[in-house]
């Protein structure tokens, strides 16, 4: 049953979407006005009620759901990655999860969702008003309990969390360069994946990790297409999206037991000394900018 606050969508016979938080008095929903919110009293999903006169069919959001219907400003990621993130980067309940780069929450989104409520994601930004656009959006699918936020470069800049992650997403121009920078936050053993639409800024990341001494580097695209299908006329879809980004993933090793015992900040970071590459400042290029 639909408890008070959560957070449902109303969808019409022809599949429009009305998203409201439910309430049993009276209720204010976007492209329908006002409404009498007892009707949801005693609803679960997938149950139809009748307002005014239309029938609409209640659910509750799925993480595809919450991401098609978030407020956007920077390109958010495609369910297809999203998806092949939360593989690759074995995410699941519980887990703890440091992000970089919260564009619209897109990602951020899928992260929440796959860590449920025993979980924590942390989202660090360096545009205020990214992880504010990001905030909104999180508060209105109502995972916000799992989820904190810190503004800064991650190049250089403390996220300000006290614990290891059991995975690292970075979904920024040139993650390479925070590499020595958010290493020491991830745990031994956890995963680690990088966004990034170009293959000269893929080919930095990989050489980076493996000479960091990561573990199973690899590096893939999804090309995924949809399919019309009509009586008599089945056909891959003219709107097919084609390439979104490469997504590059790697697992950390821990120090050689030996280099353990003693390991000063310095040693782990030498690491890290040869990684010098192009920087990439400026905004996260996507499709629409960087491929031109
Ligand atoms: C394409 S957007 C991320 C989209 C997001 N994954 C989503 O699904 O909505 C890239 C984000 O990374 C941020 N960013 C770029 N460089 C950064 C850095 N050095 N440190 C932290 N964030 C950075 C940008 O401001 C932008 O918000």
């Amino acid at each position: 049953m639909f408890a008070e606050g959560e957070t449902v969508f109303l969808e019409d016979a022809e599949g429009k979407r009305h998203w409201l938080k439910v309430s049993f008095g009276m209720l204010k929903v976007q492209g329908l006005g006002a409404m009498d919110g007892s009707k949801l009293k005693g609803l679960d999903d997938g149950d139809r009620v009748t307002l005014v006169g239309r029938e609409y069919t209640v659910f509750r959001p799925g993480a595809m759901d919450l991401i098609g219907s978030l407020e956007r400003g920077a390109q958010i990621i495609s369910p297809k990655d999203a998806a092949t993130i939360l593989m690759h980067c074995d995410v699941k309940s519980g887990d703890r999860v440091l992000e970089i780069g919260a564009g619209s929450g897109g990602l951020t989104t899928a992260l929440l969702t796959a860590v449920g409520p025993t979980g924590h994601v942390h989202t660090m930004e360096l545009k205020e008003e990214n992880a504010k656009r990001t905030e909104r959006n999180v508060a209105r699918t109502g995972l916000d309990s799992r989820w904190s936020y810190s503004i800064g470069d991650a190049r250089e800049a403390d996220p300000g969390i006290d614990w290891q992650a059991d995975a690292l997403t970075m979904d920024m121009p040139d993650p390479w360069l925070a590499l020595p920078n958010l290493d020491p936050l991830l745990r031994a053993g956890g995963r680690l994946c990088a966004y990034v639409p170009n293959m000269n800024q893929m080919e930095s990341i990989v050489t980076a990790l493996r000479e960091a001494g990561y573990a199973d580097v690899r590096a893939l695209e999804n090309i995924q297409r949809f399919m019309e299908v009509h009586p008599g006329g089945v056909r891959p879809s003219f709107d097919t999206l084609g390439h979104t980004a490469y997504l590059i993933f790697a697992r950390k090793r821990a120090a050689p037991v030996t280099e353990r015992a003693g390991e000063s900040e310095n040693r782990s970071q030498a690491r890290f000394n040869k990684v010098k590459h192009a920087s990439g400042d400026g905004p996260c290029p996507r499709i629409a900018d960087s491929v031109k």
